[in-house]
């Protein structure tokens, strides 16, 4: 029999759609087992600063499902173990404060829901002995051991239908249209978006590009009078010998930030192919609006196991996809590693037989 009554529910990190229908989930489903809920606002900030937390019931979660980013708001910055905060009552070292307001508090344990940062923050907190369940969350389908995540699915959704509708601009022009999309060092968006939305050419991370090869793909096509082509770019591509592209280089607590690399590559294939290239950047359109039903499912499937797990153990774990079930992963081995695409992929497999090139 579960000693828990009360937990703490938080988000870190990026937002995903999704995040809603993981809070609704725990909410109703806590609430169901004899749980009640304190939802945590802006991550692990609802700990340390009194006023940053507040109950949630069942009918305050009514209706958010289908809701895209966070009710509770998140933050994607900072290191808690070596950050300082100032609160009314002090200037305390950030997870000392955590930790102490954890235990004063009153919760029993957390869920905290987020991506490859915050479940190793989650990991360390756990290990000074938080009792947590953790929820994977992120766009990018770079969480190992996890089949997918919430998240990704919108991601792709969105970005197919934007190629959708940048062939038909294409094709009327007789243009190359450079699509870049987002996915940090792990090209799924790229390449499932590209696949989905018949791209003539994908550039990701795992496989760096020569664009005299995309080049040379592009004049194949006009050889054939195809009007226009298509090219997805990962913004973790690089081409062979380079480096990623950055918007902004890392700082203390900040990771870097990548991007710029869409509109490099537009700007190259223009002069190596002589034709008229135009570029677009999808950015965080990737990250906002309504999950997919795909989406609303995981989301809502790992919300349950959340509390699941908070009723019967262990702690200190991740909730994972293994079709057809959901497991619970230490997060030890989670932490620290991200899943790539491999470059032998069916999937990889099928759009090369299809002509698609990859620009290697
Ligand atoms: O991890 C999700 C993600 O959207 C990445 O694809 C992207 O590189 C990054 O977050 C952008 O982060 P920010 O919201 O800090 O600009």
């Amino acid at each position: 029999m579960s000693t828990v009554k009360k937990i703490g529910v938080l988000t870190g990190g990026g937002d995903a759609p999704g995040l809603n229908a993981v809070i609704r989930a725990v909410v109703k489903s806590a609430h169901n087992s004899g749980i009640s809920v304190v939802g945590l606002e802006d991550s692990f900030d609802g700990l340390v600063h009194p006023g940053k937390s507040r109950r949630l019931t069942p009918e305050d979660v009514t209706g958010i499902l289908r809701r895209g980013g966070t009710i509770l708001g998140t933050v994607n910055r900072g290191d808690p173990f070596v950050e300082m905060v100032t609160t009314s009552q002090g200037t305390f070292n950030y997870a000392d404060r955590a930790i102490e307001m954890f235990h004063e508090t009153g919760i029993d344990a957390l869920v905290c829901i987020g991506g490859d940062g915050t479940l190793a923050i989650a990991n360390e907190f756990f290990k000074r002995g938080i009792p947590l369940v953790c929820v994977p969350k992120t766009i990018d389908n770079d969480i190992v051991i996890t089949n997918s995540c919430f998240g990704f699915d919108t991601a792709v959704s969105f970005a197919t239908d934007a190629i959708d509708r940048l062939h038909t601009t294409a094709e009327s022009h007789r243009r190359i249209m450079v699509v870049e999309v987002m996915g940090r060092y792990a090209g799924w968006i790229a390449v499932h978006a590209g696949v989905a939305g018949g791209a003539d050419v994908i550039l990701m991370p795992e496989i760096p590009f020569d664009l005299k090869k995309v080049a040379e793909c592009i004049r194949n096509r006009d050889a054939w009078g195809a009007r226009s082509s298509i090219v997805v770019v990962a913004e973790g591509a690089q081409p062979k010998g380079g480096r990623v592209s950055l918007v902004e280089e890392s700082s203390e607590g900040h990771v870097e930030r990548l991007g710029g690399i869409g509109m490099s590559v537009a700007a190259d294939l223009e002069q190596l192919t002589g034709k008229e290239t135009r570029y677009v950047v999808l950015g965080h359109l990737q990250r906002g609006g309504a999950p997919t039903a795909f989406d609303r499912t995981l989301a809502t499937r790992f919300g349950g196991k959340a509390v699941e797990l908070i009723l019967d153990g262990p702690f200190g774990v991740m909730v994972a996809n293994r079709p057809p079930d959901l497991v619970s992963v230490p997060l030890g081995e989670v932490v620290g590693r991200i899943k790539t695409v491999p470059p032998d992929l069916d999937l990889v497999r099928t759009a090369r037989a299809l002509n698609v090139s990859f620009g290697d």
